[in-house]
C-alpha cells in the first residue's frame, strides 16, 4: 500500500517539539490573539519577505478579508482561474463581487497572462473589474511579471492565492509577497499545515494590514470600540504555536519535496505521462505532484487496485460547477482548463514518502502503460 498522504509521519519527526509548544499555550491559559499569534505573524511575514502578517481562521477567510480590505464588493468583478480549489471564487462571491474566469497556461497550469489581457480588452464593461486573483497552484508560482505589468496598466489590484505555495519563489521573491496582498492557508495538508484550520494575509501596506486586523475581529480598535463591521476569523494560539515549530522546518521539507519531485520526473521520463515543469524564474514547492495523461481514469483505477492512493485536483472546473450556474458559463468556454481537468492525476507525495514507495508507484505506472500497449 502506498498512501496518497500520511501526516502522522511528519508528526513523529517533531512530536516532542509540538507537545512542548501545545503545553506552553495550555499552561499560559490564553487561547485567542495572544503572544503565539503575534510572534507567528512576525515570523511568517519575515519568512515571506514582507512587513506584516495577520493570522486568520482559514485560507478562505484570508482571501475574503484581503479582498474586503482592498475595497472589493457589490458590483465589482474579480478575475481568477477556474482550474483551482473553489475557495478563491467563493471568497470573491462572499464580498458581493462576481468572479470572472480566465484560462490557464497549458504548461504551468496557472493564470495565462495573454488570456487575461485578451479578456480585459474584450470586456465592454471592464471598468467593473477591480482585481485579479491568480493562484500559485500545486506550489507552482503563477507568471507574476506579465500579470503585474497587466494589472499596473489596467489599474487593478493583484491579490495572490498562495494557499498551496508556502516558500515558492518567483524571481527570487516569495509567493505572497509580489502582489498587494498574499493569502495563505494552513489547512493540515498544506506545505505548512496546522493541526486544524488556519490562514494568514501578508502585505507590505500598513493601511491594508490595519484593515485586515480590524476585519478579523469585529472591527474592534480598542476593547469594545468598534469602528467597522468586522467578523470573527482568528488564528488561534494553539495552532500558531504549532505553526511556529513547523515554520522552522519548512525549507527542509520543501527541499525534500523538490528532490522527490525530481526523482519522480526522472523515473517517469520514459513514459507518456506529462510531468510538472519548473520555469527558469520560478521555484516550485510541489504541494502536489500532478501528472497528466489522456488515460487518467483508467490509470487511477489501476493504481487503486494495486493499493496506490491518488487524487484528482480538480475534476470539475469552477466555471461549470452547479454553484456557479448563474454566471452562464458553458462547457468549452475555457478549453485548457477543461482539458486538464480530464487529464490531471495527483500521485502519492509528501516529504516522508520513501524511495521504495516511489519506486512502487513508478513500477505500477509503467506496468499500466505496458499492459495498454499489449491490450
Ligand atoms: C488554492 C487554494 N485556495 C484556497 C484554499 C482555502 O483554504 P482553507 O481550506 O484553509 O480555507 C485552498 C485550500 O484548501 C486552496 O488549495
Amino acid at each position: 500500500m502506498v498512501p496518497f498522504l500520511d501526516l502522522t509521519r511528519q508528526y513523529k519527526r517533531i512530536e516532542d517539539e509540538i507537545l512542548t509548544a501545545q503545553r506552553r499555550v495550555l499552561e499560559k491559559g490564553r487561547f485567542i490573539l495572544g503572544e503565539e499569534v503575534s510572534a507567528f505573524e512576525v515570523e511568517f511575514a519575515h519568512y515571506c519577505g514582507v512587513r506584516y502578517g495577520v493570522g486568520v481562521g482559514s485560507g478562505t477567510d484570508a482571501l475574503f478579508l484581503a479582498l474586503k480590505a482592498a475595497g472589493i464588493g457589490e458590483g465589482d468583478e474579480v478575475i481568477t482561474v477556474s482550474h483551482s480549489f473553489i475557495a478563491g471564487a467563493i471568497a470573491i462571491s462572499m464580498t458581493g463581487a462576481k468572479p470572472v474566469f480566465v484560462d490557464i497556461d497549458p504548461e504551468t497550469y496557472t493564470m495565462d497572462p495573454s488570456e487575461l489581457e485578451y479578456l480585459l480588452k474584450k470586456r465592454k464593461r471592464r471598468n467593473r473589474v477591480k482585481a485579479i486573483l491568480p493562484v500559485h497552484l500545486y506550489g507552482q508560482p503563477a507568471e507574476m511579471k506579465p500579470l503585474m505589468e497587466i494589472t499596473n496598466r489596467y489599474h487593478l489590484f493583484l491579490i495572490e492565492d498562495a494557499c498551496q505555495a508556502h516558500g515558492a519563489e518567483y524571481q527570487g521573491k516569495k509567493a505572497g509577497s509580489l502582489g498587494l496582498l498574499g493569502c495563505f492557508s494552513f489547512y493540515p495538508t498544506k506545505n505548512l499545515g496546522a493541526y486544524g484550520d488556519g490562514g494568514m494575509v501578508v502585505t507590505d501596506d500598513k493601511k491594508l494590514y490595519d484593515k485586515v486586523r480590524l476585519l478579523r475581529c469585529y472591527g474592534e480598535k480598542k476593547k469594545y470600540e468598534h469602528v467597522l463591521k468586522g467578523g470573527n476569523s482568528r488564528l488561534d494560539e494553539i495552532q500558531a504555536a504549532i505553526l511556529r515549530v513547523k515554520l522552522k522546518y519548512l525549507d527542509l521539507w520543501n527541499g525534500e519535496r523538490r528532490r522527490k519531485a525530481l526523482a519522480y520526473k526522472r523515473m517517469l521520463e520514459s513514459t507518456e505521462v506529462v510531468c510538472p515543469v519548473e520555469k527558469e524564474q520560478a521555484r516550485h514547492v510541489y504541494h502536489l505532484f500532478v501528472i497528466r495523461t489522456k488515460r487518467r481514469n483508467a490509470l487511477q483505477a489501476f493504481l487503486k487496485e494495486k493499493g496506490i492512493g491518488t487524487l484528482i485536483h480538480y475534476p470539475t472546473p469552477i466555471h461549470i460547477q452547479k454553484a456557479y450556474r448563474e454566471l452562464g458559463y458553458r462547457k468549452g468556454d475555457l478549453p485548457v482548463t477543461e482539458k486538464h481537468a480530464q487529464e490531471v492525476l495527483s500521485l502519492p507525495f509528501f516529504p516522508e514518502l520513501t524511495t521504495e514507495e516511489m519506486g512502487k508507484v513508478n513500477e505500477e505506472i509503467k506496468s499500466f502503460f505496458r499492459e495498454g500497449e499489449k491490450g
